[in-house]
């Protein structure tokens, strides 16, 4: 099948639906290709809310907003980015309310904020604990309204290119009924979120692998910032479900195993509520000094009450008696941090224009930059309604009035794309899943909280190996059509062992340390050398990842040392 619209968005999560949702508003015909029905996606894992200065609990300011978040950043982030961010909040969080979000509220009926991590003011709009779960549900519903054409469970596997290398469309494979399928577009927009499952120990859903960034790599479009990736403070041992910063906004606070709140030795102002990059340092030096429990610290909630924990946190409280079998009411939680958001992605400026003709990217998947080296929770729903907002806006005014493209233009692309599915299909080799264990394990264990250049090298010759094998063949043992889940976990594992290797190589170049990138061997913030974006590259036909740098644009907020 070759289909073809105006604006093809890849991935349907929060940024997927509101580019497609602004798009189709663009008046030009929209489509949505998504691996997952979109109230699936993994924006829906994001618990403790969205940030927006609505001034309805302190005298907040979008300024104040906007420093909080380059601070964040560790000054990595693009300060005019950030602005842009901050200052559409109060538009985009209150058009969201109107489309029918229910945001938990005050007494006097206006939107309730809750403190999180690193703001200056309780600044992050939730409902309950839920918070992405209802915007994905309310943006689903505009999206159905709006008319948007969704391939459903269709897995991205390329970017379409044309003769002159510019991006026409996604081509995919059918997991309902098998086959190779592309959606052509003059405009194709990447909101396929994040790469979490590069990590043992991570909140992100088994879906969260890279895919977007993937193919626009491959497809010549250049990654920034990936040696970034936060580490969130409160996941649990067993599975990396998170558990959300809210709890600590609500009151909760991390002891260690003698009941000491050790966060005053590392931010004694912040405390629990320093940078999510700060907290989690603190966490691994207590566990690894050997006042951790069985390799957690324990976030203590008891002190709240059941009332408080019932109305604000009830889903943390499930999702502990759950997964970790201890009932927040009566006792601590055991956690640790865990790997959680990619700060990197497809670089992009404030419109999500990529440098590739045709192509945009937004959310997770996307640098443009605000978050930095480190992203402040609540945040990245944010970025993903701001920043999918202006990508649809932008791709469908742009393209708007343009002849589709011509389908005998994307043949020898769909035809490499066949060929890669059927020479997956024939490999033998070890299961692709071996890989990722070796892959995930290697990660957690020499590029996470703490890195060093020797456990950074030892994790790059890793990945080489893993690399060079995947190459040569993994097996894929059902060869049917419906629902071939080890096809396409095949698939992910190549996108994944591609993206480990980009973090890695990035990290290793940074000989510094900023945010969530902290080197043993590099103590210092070193602005110097390294107020810079790493951007890498690949050509199409060379595999090989060339790590450069891009200014970081300062327009307010000149670097100082950052204190909690
Ligand atoms: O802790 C949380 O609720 C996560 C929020 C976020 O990452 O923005």
């Amino acid at each position: 099948m070759i289909a073809s619209h105006d604006v093809v968005i890849v991935g349907a999560g929060l940024a997927g639906m509101r580019a497609a949702v602004e798009a189709a508003r663009g008046g030009v015909d929209v489509a949505v290709v998504t691996k997952l029905h979109p109230v699936r996606s993994h924006s829906g894992a994001a618990e403790g809310g969205i940030n927006v200065a609505l001034g309805n609990v302190s005298d907040d300011s979008t300024e104040g907003h906007t420093y909080d978040t380059v601070k964040g950043s560790d000054y990595l982030a693009d300060q005019d980015a950030s602005r842009i961010m901050c200052e559409a909040a109060v538009g985009d969080i209150l058009e969201l309310e109107n489309m029918g979000c229910f945001f938990s509220r005050l007494p006097n009926g206006r939107i309730a904020q809750r403190p999180f991590g690193a703001a200056g003011r309780p600044r992050t709009a939730f409902a309950a604990d839920i918070t992405g779960h209802v915007l994905l549900h309310v943006m689903y519903e505009q999206l159905l309204k709006h008319g948007v054409k969704v391939y459903e469970e269709f897995f991205a596997i390329d970017l379409v290119l044309d003769a002159n290398g510019e991006c026409i469309g996604v081509s995919s494979w059918d997991i309902k009924d098998g086959g190779v399928h592309t959606v052509l577009g003059n405009a194709t927009v990447i909101c396929t979120g994040g790469m979490g499952r590069m990590y043992h120990g991570t909140t992100n859903a088994f879906a969260c692998t890279g895919d977007g960034m993937a193919m626009a790599f491959r497809a010549g479009a250049p990654l920034k910032d990936m040696e970034f990736m936060q580490f969130h403070p409160t996941t649990l041992k067993a599975n990396g479900v998170l558990i959300t910063e809210g709890c600590r906004g609500e009151g909760g606070v991390l002891r260690n195993a003698d009941g000491e709140r050790f966060m005053k030795n590392y931010a004694p102002n912040a405390m629990e509520l320093a940078s999510r990059d700060v907290v989690s340092r603190a966490e691994w030096t207590e566990i690894m000094s050997g006042r951790g429990v069985d390799g957690c610290v324990l976030l203590d909630l008891t002190h709240l009450g059941a009332e408080h924990i019932n109305r604000a946190l009830p889903g943390s409280r499930e999702l502990a008696l759950d997964y970790a079998g201890v009932d927040a009411i009566d006792e601590p939680i055991p956690v640790r941090p865990g790997a959680h958001y990619q700060m990197g992605g497809v670089h992009t400026d404030v419109n999500g224009q990529t440098p590739l003709p045709g192509l945009w990217a937004s959310g997770e998947a996307a640098c443009v930059s605000v978050h930095g080296a480190n992203r402040l929770g609540g945040n990245s729903l944010l970025e993903a309604v701001v920043f999918g907002r202006r990508s649809g806006e932008h791709a469908a005014a742009t393209v708007k009035g343009m002849t589709r493209p011509d389908p005998a233009a994307a043949a020898a692309s769909i035809a490499r794309t066949e060929a890669k599915v059927e020479g997956l299909l024939a490999a033998k080799g070890p299961r692709a899943d071996e890989l990722r264990e070796t892959l995930a394990e290697t990660m957690y264990a020499n590029c996470g909280v703490f890195r060093t250049g020797d456990s950074m090298t030892e994790a790059r010759d890793t990945i080489a190996g893993l690399r060079r094998t995947y190459d040569e063949g993994v097996l894929v043992h059902d060869k049917g059509t419906n629902f071939n889940n080890d096809l396409t976990y095949a698939i992910e594992v190549g996108y994944l062992l591609e993206m480990g290797d980009v973090l890695t190589r990035c990290a290793l170049e940074r000989e510094e340390s900023r945010g969530g990138h902290t080197r043993l061997d590099f103590v210092e913030r070193d602005d110097e050398k390294w107020l810079v974006h790493s951007l890498t590259t690949r050509a199409i036909d060379d595999a090989t990842i060339n790590v450069g740098t891009h200014p970081v644009t300062i327009t307010d907020y000149q670097p100082a040392i950052r204190t909690y």
